[in-house]
């Protein structure tokens, strides 16, 4: 991934962000997918007053990427105040598609600072049949 495709899927995470609905936790989260085919899909988090059906930005990505048909990704920046890591269940979700999915984490509150990791590195011995 060049460094024109990591800003543009950097603003794009940053840019869904506001779009989050979360009234409760008021933490803003947004999610771009970049697709095998060079596309950009984006998710931001849905809380609801039921706290646990709340979804997170990532699996919002993933679920409207894949209604798009599109089911490989070749990155994933995730923009939130702080630049936090995806919970285990996304972590889950993501490695179905892409065990080794590179990540770009965004900490909007301190420049749009960026970690690079990879899913891999976060979540080795997912799950599988
Ligand atoms: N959240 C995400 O969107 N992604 C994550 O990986 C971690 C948490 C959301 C869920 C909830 O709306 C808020 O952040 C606080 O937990």
């Amino acid at each position: 991934m060049n460094a024109a495709e990591q800003s543009r899927l950097i603003a794009a995470a940053c840019d869904v962000r506001l779009r989050a609905y979360a009234p409760f936790s008021q933490f803003l989260v947004g999610a771009a997918l970049q697709t095998a085919g060079g596309e950009i899909v984006t998710g931001c988090n849905v809380e609801n007053v039921s706290f646990g059906l709340t979804i997170c930005a990532e699996r919002v990505a993933i679920g409207t990427a894949v209604a798009a048909g599109q089911r490989g990704f070749t990155a994933i920046a995730i923009a939130s105040s702080n630049g936090c890591t995806p919970c285990g269940a996304c972590r889950q979700v993501l490695a179905e598609f892409c065990p080794d999915l590179p990540i770009l984490l965004v900490a909007v509150d301190a420049g749009n600072q960026v970690t690079e990791t990879t899913l891999a590195k976060l979540f080795p011995g997912r799950f599988d049949l």
